[in-house]
């Protein structure tokens, strides 16, 4: 039940004085769990909600000055090029999931990745046909034909209200001038050292002149960052996708055994899709469609779990996550087998997402048992590797909201970066199946509908998504983590949507990952012991994490307020708003 705070949520408040505020909130007081041990940062007209400061202030000036929810959106993907190189980028691809208030609609950006037009089915298949792990995340061979350029600027010319240069310029001052190295930027570069230093460009472009590291203060410019932002700024999408940029990454594809050519990277296009939709104890949720599997399967599990007295068993009790492991096992089980690029495969999304089909599988569900995966398939092993991506929302003062995923798969991508760009390339083709039926690096086995094909997008688990209450948007969120993107996605909305949790509450209670294969059942630190052995007698194999399971960034909208939260058991997050 919510509670309606009063006098104390001054402080949360970012710029209301304490007399407006003591004023309004009379009037109408913002709704926040009272008694919650977490409670979100609030905001009048503007909000972005990102993983690094420097990036999210950079879109709440362009909200201040006049830009829509777009231009934030598209300022902010730029400026986490320079400031957040472990996700942020110009070398990956992404989501973005915008509603465009004034013609009460929401429309979907996708602007993925695409295999180089020669990659063929075996690329990273060896002489005995196994796997070559090393090829497929650090080679030149694993970057997909960058998306992030093609589809911001997409985004800001349909969308955007303000010149394209005016977008770019923050960015391009931030990686002209530098910036002060943040704690989380110096963690951030340590954690992934060992193989950056392995690329002598990324070395030379992460590393001091003497090979040391960078430290919190210190500054750091990227002028070849720059210059390549001030091509896009200059030309717009051919100012990446041909001349100087596009003739970089081609020589140093030629340099490295890559495949990405001229052709391919003219070829590019991030196109705009309709979102997929679906609803839930009243609520529409908007999500995202094919080449992402989250929005599917997000509203397949939910539609399942809608039959289910979910508040009754009570938030992590073992009984309500027994059932998402449940749904959530059943989904992931799909993902393998009918996700992929819809324009190569027809994926059955509206069957996916009917009722019916989640009536069907609700009676796959014992309350009393946990089926083995192998009863639904055969289990595979989980290859552990770091991965990230970022997720930022944004909310503008005309009710138009942008929820955007975007990637360079791993952390730092390939860790291979173009001389003279400042840029590093993703390792995204990782995220087609290497081999039909084997496990990609976040474990999640895959089918021959996601074979690799040229110009073919790898199937994704990126879930920007909206929930809309009365027609109205009301939740913006998404998160990094891979194949955990879709349980955290799915758990926030349960969280909000069923358990009244704030939008901090929503972001920052233990979250559990069951993804099928394997048969394995992952808990946060923060399920208690009790619960784990409850989960065990049902007959799950249950692991605990002391890690975050994903990392959402989300707005709430609700009674003329803006409600922000990032999950702060990681570094680095920021919530912007006025
Ligand atoms: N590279 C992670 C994803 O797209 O799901």
């Amino acid at each position: 039940m919510r509670h309606r705070l009063l006098a104390c949520c001054c402080a949360l408040l970012i710029t209301l004085s304490p007399a407006t505020l003591a004023r309004e909130t009379a009037q109408q007081a913002p709704i926040i769990d009272y008694g919650s041990r977490f409670l979100p940062q609030v905001a009048r007209q503007a909000m972005v909600v990102g993983p690094e400061r420097l990036a999210a202030e950079i879109g709440l000036d362009i909200l201040r000055e006049g830009g829509n929810a777009v231009d934030a959106a598209v300022a902010t993907g730029f400026a986490l090029a320079v400031s957040y190189p472990r996700a942020g980028n110009l070398g990956g691809g992404g989501f973005m999931l915008i509603h465009l208030d004034e013609e009460d609609r929401q429309t979907f950006i996708d602007y993925r990745e695409t295999a180089p037009a020669a990659a063929t089915r075996d690329l990273f298949l060896d002489e005995q046909g196994e796997i070559d792990r090393q090829r497929s995340y650090f080679s030149h061979l694993s970057s997909g034909v960058p998306g992030t350029v093609a589809g911001l600027i997409l985004a800001q010319e349909r969308y955007g209200t303000l010149p394209l240069p005016r977008v770019l310029a923050p960015a391009i001052a931030l990686a002209e001038e530098g910036l002060e190295v943040s704690w989380a930027l110096q963690f951030e570069i340590a954690a992934r050292a060992e193989q950056l230093r392995k690329n002598p460009e990324a070395a030379r472009l992460f590393f001091k002149p003497d090979g040391s590291a960078y430290r919190m203060g210190d500054h750091w410019r990227q002028p070849e960052l720059a210059w390549t932002l001030r091509q896009i700024a200059e030309r717009g999408r051919e100012g990446f996708y041909q001349g100087p940029v596009a003739e970089r990454i081609v020589a140093e594809m030629e340099r490295g055994g890559g495949l990405i050519s001229e052709q391919d990277l003219a070829d590019y296009r991030a196109l705009e899709r309709e979102p997929v939709r679906g609803s839930f104890q009243g609520f529409e949720v908007v999500s995202a469609p094919p080449p992402s599997s989250g929005g599917v399967h997000i509203l397949q599990m939910l539609n399942l779990l809608e039959g289910f007295d979910l508040k009754g068993m009570g938030h992590n009790s073992a009984a309500y996550i027994h059932h998402l492991a449940e749904a959530m096992k059943l989904a992931y089980a799909d993902r393998s087998q009918f996700l992929a690029d819809p324009d190569f495969v027809e994926v059955p999304v509206a069957q996916l997402t009917s009722k019916s089909y989640a009536e069907r599988q609700r009676a796959l569900v014992d309350p009393g048992r946990a089926t083995p995966s192998s009863e639904i398939a055969p289990g595979r092993v989980l290859v552990q590797e770091s991965h990230d991506t970022t997720h930022y929302s944004v909310a503008d003062r005309w009710g138009n909201v942008v929820t955007n995923t975007y990637t360079l798969n791993f952390s730092f991508g390939s860790h291979i970066a173009v001389p003279g760009t400042g840029m590093l390339l993703n390792n995204e083709m990782a995220d087609f199946a290497a081999r039909p039926g084997s496990s990609n690096a976040f474990g999640l086995v895959e089918h021959e509908a996601n074979r690799i094909e040229g110009g073919k997008r790898p199937l994704s688990s990126m879930s920007p998504t909206l929930v809309l209450r009365d027609g109205e948007p009301w939740l913006a969120t998404g998160s990094p983590g891979g194949s955990v993107i879709i349980t955290t996605v799915l758990q926030t909305l349960l969280n909000a949507m069923v358990f009244d949790m704030n939008v901090a509450a929503a972001a920052t209670e233990s979250r559990v990952h069951h993804q099928w294969l394997p048969d394995r059942l992952i808990l946060e630190s923060g399920i208690s012991p009790d619960t784990r052995r409850l989960l065990e007698s049902l007959g799950h194999n249950v692991d605990t994490t002391p890690r975050t399971l994903g990392r959402t960034q989300s707005i709430m909208l609700e009674g003329g307020y803006l409600y922000g939260a990032t999950d702060p058991r990681r570094l680095g997050g920021h919530v912007a708003g006025e």
